[in-house]
């Protein structure tokens, strides 16, 4: 069987990447294919937003790359190092705030922390662990017990957890997913302190909003596939386009005669005329465009801009036929 041509965004390949999926699947017992011939390239030191509806394989993704699940097929490398034949050493590069809160409830902070930390074979390093509890808000509860504390302060016990042993990549599988805004907060100014430290952060998340705040690039994947890689700001400067709609007082079956030159379209029922514009540009077009109408003799009864934002390409996106 011939295989299909390749349609791998060429945004999903960078020249130095500190991770790198290629032909990634995951087929779960019982048939479901959760990732489907993923290829993905990560940036040292971006912070990249993996956003994507519920069930699209986001933590699966992550799961084969931290070696909780273990992909069907594919190759996986993380800082270097094979995951399928150096688990060790590319776990080591890796720290995993994982989304379900499930950590050692009957130790206290401070022992937890410790215990990953060695768990990945680092030397103890109080002065280091005490940076992170100070920085996440914990220094205080250091002594509690896990089970004592808040879900908010669970949460960042894990992501303490995750930066105990100085991972070069960390993995925030919804983060700020049902947290207060203090603690989002706090865990926005935390990663792009990492990131100044030159650690590279993969979040995924629903929230459209956090993923424009935070990311250098942004991906979008969908039942089990990578539908969009881009630089945020070019996805930004895309959504600079706008529309201005026409509502005509007579529809039209075709383009009027005389506006061939303008980016016009008309809607199917004939009573939109949309032009598209880029709102950045000085001259929009839209004087020239409204005077010729009106030498033309077409009347329009209502005239409205509209913009599409990351959350529209986005529904687009993932509700797109496939
Ligand atoms: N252990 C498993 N066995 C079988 N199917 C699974 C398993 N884990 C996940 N799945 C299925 O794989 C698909 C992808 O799940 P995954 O948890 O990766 O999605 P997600 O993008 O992280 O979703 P969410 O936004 O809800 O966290 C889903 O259909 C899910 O039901
Ligand atoms: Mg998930």
């Amino acid at each position: 069987m011939i295989g299909d041509p390749p349609t791998t965004p060429a945004a999903t390949r960078v020249s130095d990447p500190i991770l790198s999926l290629r032909g990634v699947t995951k087929v779960y017992e019982g048939g479901l294919t959760a990732l489907s011939a993923i290829d993905l390239d990560i940036e040292r030191g971006e912070i990249f937003a993996l956003l994507g509806p519920n069930g699209a394989g986001k933590t699966t993704l992550i799961g084969v790359v931290c070696g909780i699940v273990r992909p069907t097929s594919g190759q996986i490398l993380a800082d270097g190092y094979d995951v399928a034949r150096d688990y060790r050493k590319a776990r080591q590069a890796i720290g995993l705030v994982p989304q379900e809160l499930s950590t050692d409830a009957f130790e206290s902070v401070w022992s937890s922390v410790k215990f990953s930390r060695g768990l990945f074979g680092k030397r103890p390093d109080p002065a280091y662990l005490e940076g992170v509890l100070k920085a996440l808000s914990l220094w205080d509860k250091r002594d509690d017990k896990i089970m004592t504390l808040s879900g908010g302060m669970k949460r960042r016990v894990l992501i303490a957890k995750a930066l105990s042993h100085e991972p070069h990549i960390l993995f925030l599988d919804e983060p700020t997913a049902g947290v207060d805004v203090e603690l989002r907060r706090d865990m926005w100014a935390m990663v792009h302190e990492l990131r100044k430290r030159g650690v590279t952060i993969i979040l995924t998340t629903h929230y459209i909003e956090e993923a424009e705040q935070m990311a250098d690039r942004i991906g979008v994947i969908d039942k089990g596939k990578i539908v969009l890689v881009e630089r945020k700001n070019t996805l930004m400067r895309k959504l600079g386009q706008k529309q201005l709609i026409l509502h005509l007082s007579k529809p039209s079956k075709v383009l009027p005669k005389g506006l061939e030159d303008h980016t016009l379209e008309l809607s199917q029922d004939g009573y939109r005329l949309v032009y598209t514009f880029d709102k950045h540009q000085e001259d929009t077009g839209i004087a020239n465009l409204l005077a010729r109408l009106s030498q033309l003799g077409i009347e329009y009864t209502d005239l409205q801009t509209q913009q599409s934002s990351l959350e529209d390409i986005f529904v687009s996106l993932v509700r797109a036929p496939t």
